[in-house]
């Protein structure tokens, strides 16, 4: 019967007798896919295994730092790049959502593409591609898969898309990534994080974006995410995160009246994303955290809990 200790011993050799001396790249998004292959593979080529973690300014707060200090800790050959601005820059003024998920997939696409150039003699692409990817063909989360069709008909391949590809976990269901990840010692806190959607804080911040309302939503959604942790109810929960409303509310605070954000806060229940149930949160936990997050945000006096389940709203609301 399958064992994640066999799976690990017999895929480092396949991957050194395939890969010999040659280098490969990578792209490492923070989640648990790419992370478990980054790791697999370093383990049979070491250093000629290039991983580069590019943050697109839509993640969560502190995650770009605190994710790639984990990565270098891992011993693994990685490249963080910062290229916030330039997502930033490609965003502006755009407010339709499928609009900013090409945006976004475009973007990391030519960043990604300069900073393979920057490897001599690259020879493999690997991904973090798992089975239920295979099926589906279309991966939903994450990876440069999703993005390259719309690409490919403007410009042609970028040259990273020409290299042979290197997929190890592409049999594996993502409870056995999982079980492999933590055979090689990988950080618990990191194999069972939340999923996280490629385009990010982008499509939570509903309407255009801004690095002030990705500064906005980064607080809320921290606020929410270790509320989670603190009152043990992170690892019940599937998925969750905050949203920024295209909304402003009447408040007052003292004797003043104001006239600010709103955001909504969402937690679901599901087995894969394909459907997703609300989650019942304790209301003592609901109204900490919104006396909380109206406090300590400048900028937001309403919080609403999202109780809406899949089908027929879907998990994010862009
Ligand atoms: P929905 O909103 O369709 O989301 O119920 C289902 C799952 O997919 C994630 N998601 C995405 N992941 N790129 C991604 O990598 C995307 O454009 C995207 N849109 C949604 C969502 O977070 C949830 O886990």
């Amino acid at each position: 019967s399958w064992t994640p200790g066999a799976f690990v011993d017999l895929t480092v050799s396949e991957l050194k007798e395939k890969i010999g001396n040659d280098k490969v790249v990578l792209g490492l998004s923070g989640g648990v896919d790419s992370t478990v292959a980054a790791v697999l593979l370093h383990k049979a080529i070491g250093k000629n295994l290039y991983c580069i973690f590019v943050n697109n300014g839509l993640l969560r707060k502190n995650e770009f730092e605190s994710v790639l200090d984990q990565y270098k800790h891992m011993g693994l050959n990685v490249k963080g790049v910062d290229a916030s601005a330039r997502f930033l820059n490609a965003l502006s003024g755009i407010s339709d959502p499928e609009e900013k998920r090409k945006a976004i997939g475009n973007t990391f696409i030519e960043v990604f593409d300069d900073e393979a150039h920057e490897i001599t003699d690259v020879t493999y692409l690997a991904q973090g591609t798992i089975y239920p990817d295979v099926i589906e063909s279309v991966s939903v989360n994450g990876g440069p898969s999703a993005t390259i069709k719309s690409h490919h008909n403007v410009g042609g391949l970028p040259d990273f898309m020409k290299l042979k590809v290197v997929e190890p976990l592409r049999m594996l269901f993502k409870d056995e990534v999982r079980r492999v990840g933590k055979e090689m010692g990988i950080d618990p806190e990191l194999l069972g994080r939340h999923p996280f959607p490629g385009p990010g804080l982008a499509i939570r911040i509903l309407g255009d974006i801004t690095a002030e309302k990705v500064r906005i939503l980064q607080e809320v959604d921290h606020i929410f995410i270790q509320g989670l942790r603190d009152w043990m109810l992170y690892d019940k929960v599937w998925q969750a995160g905050a949203i920024l409303l295209p909304v402003q509310s009447v408040g007052v605070m003292g004797d003043e009246r104001t006239y600010e954000q709103v955001v909504a806060l969402r937690a679901v229940e599901s087995t894969d994303g394909m459907t997703a149930d609300w989650v019942n949160l304790p209301y003592e936990f609901l109204q900490k955290t919104s006396n909380t997050i109206i406090n300590r945000v400048k900028g937001v006096n309403r919080v609403v809990y999202d109780i809406s389940s899949k089908p027929p709203a879907t998990i994010e609301w862009e």
